[in-house]
């Protein structure tokens, strides 16, 4: 029996494919190949040993995902497939709902006409919108998003929880991501975004190679101890290590869950350059800017939930955060390549 996992070859859907195969899941991957190279699946191999089964399929594909419910015992879906980019998101809108929404609704038709009700979705912190006070808990009001994007995830949470109430056989766990970044420690895959960066990380570690001449801080007048934002970032191998927990409450029998996958900690936009800086030994010139629209001054999580029921907790900080994006991205300065 194999986890199916869409958008696989992806950035946290990569590292989560290796914590699994490392646990000793079978997996077989989907992703239409829209934001990720083919590239990442073959270094996911280099780095577990065991080859990856992979499908170029589309989630809104019927007939593409059938014929992989056929061909493969499929037990349980991780499903990372979505486009993320807040801003073009804005700009796009009718493309972010028909993909995400419209991708989820066939995924799980196809899902239920095989009797596989086992799921594991990427929600977002941003479900939370502006909270009104920190850390945010599960239980912390869902708000209305600011942008497309974000309204997916929280459409999203409510089909899955409408599902599961309308079918108790279902076991779907929402995990609520905050900032990952970071990368494998091998070097081997990381994050490789199309174009110019729009997460801080990203950019930052483009301006360390000479991708981009200097970081633009959004801000510096927020109510913050040095008035940049704050968040919660995550590394990526502790938020794929969150999945292979999460697996282990549906085999539980669940029914519903939701988790934060946080470190309960919150950096701002300068302690990560500080920290950056220190970890690859690069200097990151930086100009402050305007304030970016839709951004908040804090977010951060209560991941006590998760490492009360799941037994899931970040064990990596920040300096391995930096470390490991730095290393993937000097190793690797274009990406993939392609
Ligand atoms: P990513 O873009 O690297 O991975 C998503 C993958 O899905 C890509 O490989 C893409 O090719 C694939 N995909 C997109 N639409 C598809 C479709 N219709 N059919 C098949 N494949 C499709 O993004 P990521 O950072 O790895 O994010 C994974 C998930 O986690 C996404 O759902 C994202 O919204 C969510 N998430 C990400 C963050 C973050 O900051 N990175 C935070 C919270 C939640
Ligand atoms: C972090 C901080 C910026 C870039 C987004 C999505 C969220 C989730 C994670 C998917 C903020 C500042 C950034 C730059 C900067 N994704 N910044 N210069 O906005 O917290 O969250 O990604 O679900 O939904 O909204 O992350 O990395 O873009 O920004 O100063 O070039 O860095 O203002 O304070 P964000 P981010």
């Amino acid at each position: 029996m194999s986890v199916l996992v869409t958008g696989g070859s992806g950035f946290i859907g990569s590292h989560t494919v290796v914590e699994l195969q490392e646990a000793g899941y079978d997996v077989v991957v989907i992703d239409n190949l829209s934001n990720s190279s083919p590239k990442s699946l073959q270094r996911v191999e280099e780095i577990t040993g065991k080859p990856v089964k992979f499908y170029q399929v589309d989630i809104r594909d019927r007939e593409g995902l059938e014929k992989v419910f056929a061909a493969e015992q499929i037990e349980s879906c991780i499903h990372f497939a979505g486009l993320k980019a807040v801003g073009e998101s804005v700009k796009k809108p009718w493309e972010y709902y028909e993909n995400n929404i419209g991708g989820t609704l066939v995924l799980v038709d196809v899902m239920r006409k095989h009797g596989v009700k086992d799921i594991i979705f990427s929600s977002s912190s941003t479900v939370y919108g502006d909270p009104d006070t920190v850390p945010v808990t599960e239980e912390s009001p869902v708000k209305k998003c600011t942008n497309p994007y974000g309204s997916t995830k929280s459409m999203q949470e409510t089909i899955f929880m409408d599902i599961q109430n309308a079918d108790p056989e279902w076991n779907i766990v929402l995990l609520r991501y905050f900032n990952p970044i970071g990368a494998h420690p091998s070097g081997k895959i990381g994050e490789n975004p199309n174009g110019i960066p729009n997460n801080l990380m990203p950019y930052i570690t483009q301006v360390a190679v000479g991708r981009q001449p200097f970081l633009r801080v959004f801000g510096n007048d927020y109510p913050t101890p040095d008035g940049t934002g704050v968040r919660d970032y995550i590394h990526v191998v502790d938020l794929a290590k969150g999945h292979v927990k999460a697996l282990n409450r549906i085999k539980a029998g669940c029914g519903l869950a939701v988790y934060n996958l946080g470190t309960g900690k919150g950096y701002s936009v300068l302690e990560i350059v500080k920290n950056f800086e220190e970890a690859s030994g690069v200097k990151i010139p930086y100009e402050i800017q305007e304030r970016r629209a839709g951004d908040i001054a804090v977010n951060y999580a209560d991941p006590s939930k998760a490492a009360r029921e799941m037994g899931w907790k970040a064990e990596l900080g920040i300096r391995e955060m930096c470390a490991d994006s730095w290393n993937w991205q000097k190793n690797n300065p274009n990406g993939y390549g392609d």
